[in-house]
């Protein structure tokens, strides 16, 4: 079929299985090009198919040359129906990590359950034994909770009062004022429940408890905290407090790895153009902002650079991993550098409709957005007849 990007709202409902093998070659590529990484050789991504836990999963097989399992919601293809970029993104992955030799399978279902975390560990025991490094990177709205069968929501609102602040719908380039209620009721508990650190907390007790996990295991799993224009809609709204609860759990964690001399951490990323966050307003602006400013500098980074980073200068250095006061490394170091913020608010109170393709970067966010299902990436025919039946090679 001919595929073309077909919104819906925030999302994007096609996507293209040539484009999103593309990008996962060009992510290939760029770990490649960084050289090797003394890093884990068995690892485990929880939320693996596409934004960070995808490139988590690349910088760990092309960088380190690991064995991955990586588990994902995704949508399978149909006659005539796409699948989701996340179903496409894995295909071309396990294809590449084959070509190279390595190990790569793959786990669709919803990682919340019981009967994911049981086939994981289950394929775990099969194939890999142990596991070296559990990335966790879901980002979901919602959660039935394993136990109480009770689906939760999580929402994106501040707390205690109404925030008022610019935002751009960037399909069109429209920068209007938006205006949020807080929260009520349930909010901030369902928030926490779905985006909070229980569930990363029942994968690491899961795979502790059956032997799963090798000597000097490590776990990551990834927060944000941005700047102090966000911050009423992020680190200090419903989702912020997820984090919080996030971050937490990370040392309740190390506590019980502690006597296989493991380690829990959570890292800090950058705010990056993704699924999760195209869907938070106001953040569009900002990004739109911070990527000019980022760029203009010369130090804009997407996922793939991000965590290559993480691995390589933080993570698997060879020396003590760097981490805050809180315990939290920082990769987002220059996202947050005081220059940074200062011309990103700068240009904050300037931005309007008229001027924002000059003071932002409208395009590259636009061609970021495109990029994550596969759409408007160089070198792809899109009016080529392309097979949309594509499988995922340990899945078939
Ligand atoms: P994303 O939307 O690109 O990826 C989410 C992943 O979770 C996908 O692999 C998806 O298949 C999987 N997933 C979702 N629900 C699932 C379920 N029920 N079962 C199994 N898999 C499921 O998201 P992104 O942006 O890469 O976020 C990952 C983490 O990074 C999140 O914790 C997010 O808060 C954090 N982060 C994101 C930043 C950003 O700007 N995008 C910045 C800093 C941190």
């Amino acid at each position: 079929m001919i595929i073309q990007p077909r919104m819906r709202g925030f999302i994007c409902t096609t996507a293209h299985p040539v484009g999103a093998a593309e990008n996962v070659k060009q992510q290939i590529n760029y770990v490649t090009s960084k050289g090797k990484i003394d890093g884990p050789k068995r690892v485990l991504v929880i939320g693996a198919s596409t934004g960070f836990g995808l490139a988590s999963r690349i910088t760990s097989a092309f960088g380190s040359d690991a064995s991955t399992i990586g588990v994902f919601f995704e949508k399978p293809p149909m006659e005539g129906k796409t699948a989701s970029a996340g179903w496409y993104n894995t295909a071309a992955f396990e294809q590449e990590a084959a070509k190279a030799g390595l190990y790569a399978k793959s786990i669709n279902g919803d990682a919340f359950s019981d009967e994911i975390k049981k086939q994981t560990l289950a394929l775990i025991k099969e194939d890999l034994g142990q596991i070296d490094l559990v990335i966790y990177s879901l980002a979901s709205p919602v959660r039935t909770h394993p136990k109480t069968g009770i689906t939760h929501r999580s929402v994106l609102k501040p707390i205690g009062e109404k925030f008022t602040n610019n935002t751009v719908d960037f399909h069109n380039g429209n920068v209007s004022e938006v205006s949020i209620e807080p929260c009520s009721g349930d909010d901030i508990e369902n928030t926490i429940i779905v985006m909070g650190g229980e569930d990363w907390q029942m994968w690491m007790d899961a795979l502790k408890n059956e032997n799963l996990l090798s000597e000097g295991a490590i776990t990551v799993a990834y927060s944000y905290i941005g700047s102090s224009l966000t911050e009423a809609v992020y680190r200090n709204g419903t989702i912020g407090k997820a984090k919080d609860d996030l971050e937490a759990t990370a040392f309740s964690i190390s506590n019980s790895l502690a006597e296989l001399n493991g380690k829990a951490y959570v890292s800090v990323n950058k705010a990056l153009v993704t699924q999760a966050s195209s869907a938070i307003p106001v953040i569009p602006l900002y990004i739109s902002l911070l990527y000019k400013t980022m760029k203009t500098k010369g130090i804009h980074e997407g996922c793939i650079e991000q965590i290559q980073r993480l691995f390589q200068d933080r993570l698997f250095s060879g020396k003590e991993v760097p981490v805050d006061e809180k315990g939290r490394i920082r990769i987002d170091d220059w996202e947050m550098r005081e220059d940074v913020q200062q011309e990103v608010e700068a240009l904050w109170h300037q931005v309007t409709t008229e001027n924002l393709s000059e003071l932002g970067d409208l395009e590259g966010y636009r061609k970021e957005f495109y990029h994550l299902f596969g759409f408007d990436v160089a070198g792809v025919d899109y009016t080529k007849d392309t097979d949309e039946m594509v499988q995922i090679e340990s899945i078939k």
